[in-house]
């Protein structure tokens, strides 16, 4: 939708005002009229690094979900504050995972005799509390663009790998970059005793992946991509490590956003593409690439946007800038000390792979 020109008008001047003193980030699931006002765009990685790359701006405004403001706040100096336009802006796959069940997972690998040889790798969708948990026991954060890179640096650490919170991205990686078969995986339920799962079961596993999923990419189906394979012949059909693994095994690409807008980049004019990630993004690559003559489609017309990605509009955008702007500190993201330290580690670990 067009944004309204009175709002626009609104945050372009209260951004003018903070001129140097704000950083705006903007992930590639945000809004056209959010975008639109990014300084920098681009996936969680990228995002990250970014963040940690302009220690001149006093705010850092996030336009994303939780877990990325709580990464920018623990990759940015202390006196830089990291404001979320919308507190609201959760992620469903990030609760998955509790500080508290993680805990007592890691009771049950100790149980099972298997702790020791297990390194966490934690995906950066989850909350700064996981991401301390998965410092403090030697293990690294991953993201979908490093996913190989950390599970490689990992098994050269131990013999297993708890992989947390997205079961997808863990298995996908596992089996299609690694070479693991299904069997090498077992899956830990949060909900059950056990995680549901013997120790012997726990000690044949390489994988040990928790039982979470994204809500918007775990809705693409096989039906999916059999339906616009037989509606557009010829179509390449490219998705999300984060879609379920018979979708990835179904699609002829898979990558993170940042890899999905190069696919498309690259591609040549009169290539047909149906993607199978967030609604905006798709949006906006396919007006984008219109012109070029390569036609995209969304993969499945009955998935949606992601709701709390969408929490972050323009009125909230405007709302935030006027605030720093009159000097009034609204919506800061403020990771505690002591967790800071421990996801920090698991943090750089990750910003260190090769
Ligand atoms: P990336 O930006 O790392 O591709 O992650 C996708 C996602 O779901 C972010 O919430
Ligand atoms: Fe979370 Fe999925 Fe939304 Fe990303 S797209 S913020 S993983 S629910």
């Amino acid at each position: 939708s067009p944004s309204d020109p009175d709002l626009v008008e609104r945050a372009r001047k209260a951004k003018e005002k903070l001129g140097d003193k704000v950083f705006v980030l903007g992930h590639h699931y945000q809004r056209d009229e959010v975008i639109q006002f990014a300084d920098v765009t681009g996936d969680s990685f990228k995002l990250a690094r970014d963040a940690a790359a302009r220690p001149e701006a006093e705010y850092i405004v996030f336009c994303g979900v939780h877990f990325m403001a709580e990464s920018a706040d623990i990759l940015t100096s202390d006196d830089q504050k990291v404001v979320l336009p919308d507190l609201a802006a959760g992620c469903s796959m990030a609760d998955m995972a509790t500080a508290e069940q993680v805990a007592e997972c890691w009771d049950v690998l100790t149980e099972a005799g298997i702790a020791e040889q297990v390194v966490p790798v934690s995906y950066m969708n989850s909350s700064a509390d996981i991401k301390a948990f998965t410092g403090k026991h030697g293990g690294t954060i991953c993201t979908s663009s490093n996913a190989k890179r950390a599970l490689d640096w990992a098994f050269e650490q131990g013999e297993k790998v708890l992989f947390l919170p997205d079961q997808h991205l863990g298995r996908n990686t596992a089996v299609r970059d690694m070479g693991m078969s299904l069997e090498d995986c077992v899956l830990y339920n949060p909900h059950k005793p056990n995680g549901g799962l013997t120790a012997d079961e726990l000690r044949a596993a390489k994988m040990i992946l928790w039982r979470g999923h994204c809500s918007v990419h775990g809705r693409f189906s096989l039906d999916s991509v059999n339906d616009v394979r037989e509606r557009i012949p010829g179509v390449n059909v490219l998705v999300h490590p984060e879609c379920k693994h018979e979708v990835v095994a179904a699609a002829d690409h898979v990558g993170s956003t940042e890899y999905i807008i190069k696919a498309l980049e690259a591609a040549p004019a009169g290539s047909k593409w149906a993607i199978g990630t967030e609604l905006n993004l798709v949006r906006r690559l396919a007006n984008r690439f219109a012109p070029e003559g390569k036609e995209i489609v969304f993969l499945d017309k009955t998935v949606c946007f992601c709701s709390t990605m969408n929490r972050i509009d323009l009125p909230h955008l405007v709302w935030t800038l006027e605030s720093l702007a009159e000097g009034n500190l609204v919506n800061r993201i403020e990771v505690d000390k002591e967790t800071e330290a421990f996801a920090k580690l698991a943090l750089e670990r990750m910003l260190a792979l090769p």
